[in-house]
C-alpha cells in the first residue's frame, strides 16, 4: 500500500463505450486536481475500469493486477473500478492484496476522497448505486476529440437471463434533458463534431414527455454539431418518434446498433428478450422504410443453454434476412447469479465454438459485401486519428466504416468529402474531393 498522494495516474478501460465515457470523466477529474496522465508503467495510481460481461473479460483484471507489480516488488496504488468492482466488491482485495480501492461505476466521483483514505492507510470500497450523483459532482466538460461520447442513461431493467448488467449498473435511470443539452454544447465548444449518445439501453432514455427521438431533434439544432449517433438500443424501446427521426434528422447517421441476440423464438423466450424474431424484423423494416441506406449492426450470442442446431440455423437466417452490415457475436458465457447459468442443457464448448465460427464467417461475408457496395460512392468522413502513412488520416463514414484518407494538409477534426476507391473487410480507402467542415 502506498502512503504518498499520487501525482500521476493512468486509466485502463475494458468493456463497452460506457466505460470509455466514464474513463474520460475520471481522467478529467484527476487532471482538474493537478494530477498528470502518464503511462501505465510510471503511474502512481492505476485505475482498472473493468467489465464483467463475460468470464474472459472479468478475468483480465486479475492478470493485469499481476503485471502492474514493479521490478522491486512494489505496486502503484491500484483502484478497480467498473462492473467487476460492482459485481465482486471486497472479494477483489481479498483475491489480489495489491488492490487499494474498489469503486463501482456510479461512485467513481468519490475517488479523490478514497485516495486520501488510502494515503491515511485505510483501504477503500464504495459500491453505492446512487443514481445520478456522479454527473453533478464531476467537473464540467472542456476539451473533446472530434467524436465524443455522451452517457444519457444508465442501467437496465430488462433482465435478459444471461446478462450481468442489471446487477452491475443498477436500474434504468435517465439524465435530465437540460443537463444533456448543456453537456452536448460543452462538448461541441470543446471540439466535438460528432456525439454518440450512450446507454445500456440508450433508447429507454426519457425525461418528462421527451424520448430519445426528441432529444436527437434538440441536439440537431446545436450549431457546430455535424453528426449524431446512439448505442446500444433495445428493440422494445424503438419508439415511433425515434424511428421517424432516422428519416428526418440529417445529422442522425445511418447506422443502427440493434441487438437481436438470436434468430430463434424459443431461445429469445428463454433469454427473456421480450421481442420475437418477427417483431425485430418489422422494426428493421420500419427504419429502412424511412432510411433505406441504414447500416444494421447488432449483437448475437451462440451456445445459449438449450440452443439446438435448428435454433442456430434460425440465427444464421436472421442475419441474412435482416441484412446486417456488421455485427458482434459472442460465445455464451455463464455468469454467476444470472438465471441462465443454472439452466439445464448447457451447450458443450466445442459446439458453441463451431457455431461462433460459422456465424462470424457469415457476418464477415455480409460486412465485406456492404463495404464493397460503397466503392465508387461519394461520402463524408470525419477524420479522427492519424494513419500509418505520412499525411494519412483515418476517420469514419456515416455508416461507421473506417476510412483511410491520404491528404496532406488535412487535420484531425476535419470533415471531408471523399470518393471511396478501395474496400476491404475492415476498412475503406477514400480519395479526398473537398473539405466540408474544419
Ligand atoms: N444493453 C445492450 C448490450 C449489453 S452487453 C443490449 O441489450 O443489447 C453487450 C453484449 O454482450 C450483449 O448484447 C450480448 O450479446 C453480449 N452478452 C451479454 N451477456 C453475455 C453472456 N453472458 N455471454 C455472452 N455474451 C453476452
Ligand atoms: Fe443485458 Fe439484456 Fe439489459 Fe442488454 S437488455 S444490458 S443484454 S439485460
Ligand atoms: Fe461490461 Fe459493464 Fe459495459 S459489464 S459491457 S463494462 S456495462
Amino acid at each position: 500500500m502506498s502512503n504518498e498522494s499520487p501525482k500521476t495516474f493512468h486509466v485502463k478501460n475494458y468493456g463497452c463505450q460506457m466505460n470509455v465515457y466514464d474513463g474520460e470523466r475520471m481522467a478529467e477529474m484527476f487532471s482538474g486536481r493537478g494530477m498528470e496522465a502518464s503511462d501505465k508503467e510510471d503511474a502512481d495510481l492505476v485505475i482498472l475500469n473493468t467489465c464483467h460481461i463475460r468470464e474472459k473479460a472479468a478475468e483480465k483484471v486479475y492478470s493485469e493486477i499481476g503485471r502492474l507489480r514493479r521490478r522491486d516488488g512494489s505496486s502503484p496504488m491500484i483502484a478497480v473500478a467498473g462492473c467487476v468492482a460492482q459485481a465482486e466488491g471486497g472479494e477483489i482485495s481479498r483475491r489480489a492484496r495489491e488492490v487499494d480501492i474498489v469503486v463501482g461505476p456510479q461512485a467513481y466521483h468519490k475517488l479523490p476522497d478514497m485516495i486520501d483514505a488510502v494515503v491515511r492507510g485505510e483501504s477503500s470500497v464504495d459500491l453505492d448505486l446512487p443514481g445520478l450523483d456522479k454527473f453533478d459532482a464531476l467537473p464540467k466538460r472542456r476539451k473533446s476529440g472530434p467524436a465524443a461520447f455522451l452517457t444519457v442513461q444508465e442501467g437496465c431493467d430488462k433482465f435478459c437471463t444471461y446478462c450481468v448488467v442489471p446487477y452491475t449498473r443498477g436500474a434504468e435511470i435517465s439524465r435530465s434533458f437540460a443537463d444533456l443539452i448543456d453537456e452536448a454544447k460543452a462538448l461541441v465548444d470543446g471540439g466535438a463534431k460528432e456525439i454518440t449518445l450512450l446507454g445500456q439501453n440508450v433508447n429507454a432514455w426519457t425525461d418528462a414527455d421527451h424520448d430519445l427521438g426528441s432529444l436527437i431533434r434538440a441536439l440537431d439544432r446545436i450549431e457546430g454539431l455535424h453528426r449524431i449517433r446512439y448505442m446500444t438500443s433495445h428493440p422494445n424501446d424503438m419508439t415511433d418518434g425515434l424511428i421517424a427521426a432516422h428519416g428526418e434528422v440529417e445529422k442522425l447517421m445511418p447506422y443502427l446498433h440493434l441487438p437481436v441476440q438470436s434468430g430463434s423464438d424459443r431461445i429469445l423466450k428463454a433469454m427473456n428478450r421480450s421481442h420475437s424474431r418477427d417483431s425485430y424484423l418489422r422494426i428493421v423494416e420500419r427504419v429502412r422504410a424511412v432510411r433505406p441506406d441504414v447500416a444494421l449492426s447488432g449483437d448475437f450470442i451462440v451456445g445459449f443453454p438449450g440452443e439446438s442446431d435448428a435454433d442456430f440455423e434460425d440465427t444464421l437466417s436472421i442475419v441474412r434476412e435482416a441484412g446486417n452490415a456488421q455485427a458482434y457475436s459472442f460465445k455464451y458465457s455463464p455468469r454467476p447469479g444470472t438465471p441462465a447459468a443454472t439452466m439445464d442443457d448447457q451447450i458443450a464448448s466445442e459446439i458453441a465454438d463451431e457455431r461462433l465460427q460459422r456465424l462470424q464467417a457469415l457476418i464477415n461475408e455480409q460486412q465485406l459485401a456492404f463495404n464493397q457496395a460503397t466503392r465508387g460512392k461519394r461520402t463524408s468522413v470525419l477524420l479522427e486519428k492519424p494513419g500509418k502513412l505520412n499525411g494519412q488520416l483515418i476517420g469514419r463514414s456515416p455508416w461507421l466504416q473506417s476510412v483511410h484518407v491520404l491528404a496532406p494538409g488535412l487535420a484531425i477534426g476535419d470533415i471531408v468529402e471523399v470518393e471511396i476507391t478501395e474496400s476491404g473487410p475492415l476498412s475503406l480507402k477514400g480519395e479526398m474531393l473537398m473539405k466540408v467542415a474544419a
